[in-house]
């Protein structure tokens, strides 16, 4: 049995997916399944990673387990049920941020995270992408209703990966028990904002353009939006980082998973009903 935390969500559903068509036996950890649909087959259990007196009624029976902490808190009451359970290999899905020279908040985050999971003395791999290709996905609302996507370095370039090429590398490692590894995972192409935003049009089929904003007038459309200043921050300052420059793209979706790593045009052409309902 192989539980998968964050079941529902970009990474895990694509987990859940992939190792159900390996024919595994999968259960998902979910802080409220009651209601929910999942796919057939499929356990789902409640539990919440913060708290930990939900998790070993969910670890239990199981051998291996995908974990991603998405508040970064309760992966210490995960891993200690985790060594009770007699879990066998933990795939921690964490960032390529550690290895930055400043990793910032989100980095030292995963930092401390994967520490946890060295500390814990269980069998890992950790899985290290770059930005996800579904972060554009913030996009939504400007190109829902209208033709402008507004924000900061729009020549900032990046190398986002598809979490389905996130989710079939932690496949493989889970099923090849790839422990010990650490591979860091980015898309297939270095692409700035302004190319990204000129894709999703192809997909949707209408003209949409990138607009500078100053830096300043950002951050405060994020915080109203709820985010986090660190996050923010790091956001803006990693953007101003890659502005004019290309993005390093590496190999490992292709070599691990045994196919190419999706393209950003794939991407937006699998997700186009999400930025134009119409196209539903
Ligand atoms: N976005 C990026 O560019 C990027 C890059 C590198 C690394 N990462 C890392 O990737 C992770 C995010 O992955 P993702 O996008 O696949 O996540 P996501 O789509 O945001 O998924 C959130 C999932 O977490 C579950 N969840 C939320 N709070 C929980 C809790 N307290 N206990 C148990 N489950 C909980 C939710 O399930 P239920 O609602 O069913 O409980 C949901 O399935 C984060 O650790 C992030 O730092 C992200």
């Amino acid at each position: 049995m192989i539980l998968v935390t964050g079941g529902t969500g970009n990474v895990g559903a694509n987990v859940v997916r992939e190792l159900l068509d390996a024919g595994e036996r999968v259960r998902i950890l979910s802080r409220d399944p009651r209601g929910r649909s999942f796919p057939d087959g499929v356990e789902a259990v409640p539990g919440d990673l913060a708290r930990p007196e939900s998790l070993p009624a969910a670890l239990s029976g199981v051998g291996q387990a995908f974990l991603m902490s998405p508040a970064f808190a309760g992966a210490d009451g995960f891993l200690d049920a985790a060594q009770r359970a007699g879990l066998r290999h933990v795939v921690l899905l964490s960032s390529a941020s550690v290895l930055s020279e400043t990793p910032g908040f989100i980095g030292e985050q995963h930092q401390r995270l994967e520490q946890a999971v060295l500390d814990s003395g269980l069998p890992w791999t950790f899985v290290r992408p770059g930005a996800f290709m579904t972060n554009d996905l913030a996009w939504v609302p400007q190109i829902g209703n209208g033709a402008v996507v507004r924000g900061v370095y729009g020549n900032a370039a990046m190398a986002p990966v598809d979490p389905r090429d996130i989710a079939a590398v932690a496949v493989r490692a889970l099923l090849d028990r790839r422990v010990g590894e650490a591979p860091v995972l980015t898309g297939p192409q270095s692409l700035t904002q302004i190319e990204r935003v000129r894709i999703i049009a192809e997909a949707i089929g209408r003209p949409l353009r990138f607009e500078e904003v100053p830096p300043e007038q950002y951050r405060e459309q994020m915080l109203h939006h709820g985010m986090l200043a660190p996050v923010i921050d790091q956001l803006i300052a990693g953007l101003a980082a890659r502005d004019g420059k290309v993005a390093d793209i590496s190999p490992a979706v292709e070599e691990i998973a045994g196919r190419p790593a999706f393209t950003y045009a794939q991407w937006a052409a699998h997700r186009a009903a999400a930025f134009d309902p119409a196209l539903v």
